[in-house]
């Protein structure tokens, strides 16, 4: 990815476009995955019970730098950082067949992701409370869990509300990094937040605000605000600003796969960043061109499915 290239939205199945991106070349792949992929559901007559397995043999000492992905001749996956990530993954998904079809959709691009990951890149995967435990154990053992950096909560007080549970008004975003002795972060370029009690501090110290913890309260995108697009799916610009602050610098190129409303994009874009954006909606792609409709250097492209 050289600084000349323009900014890039493609219209196509992400997992045709994928393979034709250069080992390395982002800084930031941010990812929201529909929880729906559209795949008809495996129905399967063992659900929910564990079938008992051999213990493995065991496991050589993950290297230190984590190796490259290296599908088996089964068509298996050893996980990145050399650990048995095919059989956490056989063990944990036969109790839940709506997630193991969710996962064999999101696997296959996860790997490319992780090719893709510059070597001081970080994944932010934006889940929610269905998938998020799932995701993490199968992620721990596909990307190494050394390369776990952060869960990330995003929490919003917005629609109705359950009586009879908890009201679930979060999001959850892991975070895994390429390499974690190598990984780009600046907590020191995102917005501050207020103190929650900020008598308990100098004045100095509250008139700056605290740095954001891993618990961020935003409001989801107004249905009436400046952000809106019509875009069901929308996430907020705040949400993607402290992101890319952290995570990138200015000229770094920000990868978004499953780009729906282009969020990612138009924060990337103000911030001095690259980008590259790809979604398989037509919708999504009418929806970015009127958001990118005064951004210059952006290139839509068609790749279709021969
Ligand atoms: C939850 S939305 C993303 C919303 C986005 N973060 C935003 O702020 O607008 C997920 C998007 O993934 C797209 N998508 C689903 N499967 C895809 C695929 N195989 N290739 C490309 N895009 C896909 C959908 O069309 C949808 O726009």
């Amino acid at each position: 990815m050289t600084p000349d290239e323009p900014d890039r939205i493609i219209h196509a199945d992400n997992l045709a476009v994928l393979p034709t991106l250069p080992d390395g070349g982002f800084t930031l792949i941010y990812l929201d995955p529909p929880f729906n992929t559209g795949r008809p559901q495996q129905r399967r007559s063992m659900r929910h019970v564990r079938v008992a397995e051999p213990e493995p043999e065991p496991e050589p000492e993950a290297a230190t730098a984590p190796d490259t992905a290296r599908p088996a001749a089964s068509g298996t996956i050893t996980g990145f950082a050399g650990r048995r990530y095919e059989r956490i993954r056989g063990d944990l998904l036969r109790y839940d067949d709506r997630f193991d079809d969710y996962w064999g959709f999101l696997e296959p691009r996860l790997v490319e992701a992780w090719r893709l990951l510059a070597d001081d890149g970080t994944l932010y995967l934006h889940l929610d409370y269905r998938e998020a435990h799932y995701a993490k154990v199968l992620l721990d053992a596909l990307f190494g869990r050394e390369c776990f950096l952060n869960e990330l909560i995003w929490a919003y007080d917005y629609g109705a509300k359950a009586k009879r549970k908890w009201p679930t008004k979060h999001d959850t975003i892991l975070v895994y990094v390429k390499n974690p002795a190598a990984y780009w972060f600046d907590s020191t370029a995102v917005d501050r937040e207020p103190y929650m009690a900020p008598g308990l501090v100098t004045p100095e110290k509250a008139e700056l605000g605290k740095l954001p913890t891993d618990v961020w309260w935003h409001t989801i995108v107004s249905p009436t605000g400046r952000e809106k697009t019509g875009y069901p799916t929308q996430k907020p610009e705040g949400i993607l600003r402290r992101i890319v602050q952290a995570s990138t610098r200015e000229g770094d190129w920000v990868l978004d796969f499953f780009a729906g409303s282009g969020t990612t994009g138009a924060v990337a874009a103000t911030l001095g960043r690259r980008f590259v954006l790809v979604d398989e909606n037509p919708e999504a792609i009418a929806v970015m061109r009127a958001r990118f409709a005064n951004i210059e250097g952006v290139a839509f492209e068609e790749m279709r499915r021969d």
